[in-house]
């Protein structure tokens, strides 16, 4: 069966009501990366990340997976397909997708400040200041942080490693390590990339851009695949 790896940035959320981070009123528009994301922030002001979080989270739960996240669940009957997300949503799992490799963590778990074994699934919106682990350590965010280690880097190598189609979807590729996986994809494996305004030239026999929303262009994809 033909493995296709799909890398996904904030763009294939976009369409569900959730905003990416540097397009013009992106999310990094609002906020500074030092004050809400990052491991400074959080001993400076733990308030202050819980609060933004919480906010990311209600999102969240109130979005509903969009057009492009179900027809890839769909690509699933046909394909080996191994989602790689930047994203910290759920949309990928919502729209039925069974393997999804969350770089950047996940907004519906928490986790223990002290022991990062410890990881709880969240039914609510909210992670208070003083709400604690079993070990009773204050729970924080189950996010990766800008300056944090990526742990989930080398098994999307692996499986970038395996691709015959890669396609990255809705990301500026301005994030690292994560942007280092497209350097990754094996040489005469089928390259595309979902934009409407993509952020990095790539070039090759192999490579096809789709100049399009994600909704419409996974709807391209798929035609272009079967
Ligand atoms: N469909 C597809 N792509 C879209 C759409 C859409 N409807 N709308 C916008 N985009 C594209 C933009 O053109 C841009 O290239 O999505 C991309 C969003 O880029 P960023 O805002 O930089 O988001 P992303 O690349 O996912 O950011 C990476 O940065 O702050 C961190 O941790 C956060 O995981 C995130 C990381």
């Amino acid at each position: 069966m033909k493995k296709i790896v799909v890398f996904t940035g904030a763009g294939v959320s976009a369409e569900s009501g959730i905003k990416t981070f540097r397009d013009s009123g992106g999310l990094w528009e609002e906020y500074r990366i030092e004050d809400v994301a990052t491991p400074t922030a959080w001993l400076n002001n733990p308030k202050l990340v819980l609060d933004f979080y919480n906010a990311r989270r209600k999102q969240v739960m109130e979005a509903q997976p969009n057009a492009a996240h179900i027809a890839l669940a769909e690509l699933a009957k046909k394909y080996d397909v191994q989602i790689i997300t930047q994203n910290i949503d759920d949309l990928h799992e919502r729209a039925g997708s069974k393997k999804v490799l969350h770089l950047h963590g996940e907004i519906m778990k928490a986790r223990s400040t002290k022991n990062t074994d410890l990881v709880y699934n969240l039914k609510t919106w909210e992670i208070r200041f003083g709400d604690k682990c079993e070990e009773e350590s204050q729970l924080r965010p189950h996010i990766v942080w800008f300056g944090e280690a990526v742990p989930n880097m080398e098994k999307a190598y692996l499986q970038t490693a395996k691709a015959d189609v890669f396609v990255v979807i809705g990301t500026s590729l301005n994030v690292y390590p994560a942007a280092d996986l497209v350097a990754a994809v094996p040489e005469n494996c089928e390259l595309y990339y979902i934009d409407p305004s993509p952020n990095v030239k790539f070039e090759g026999p192999h490579f096809n851009l789709i100049k399009k929303t994600a909704s419409e262009g996974v709807q391209e994809l798929v035609k272009k695949l079967m």
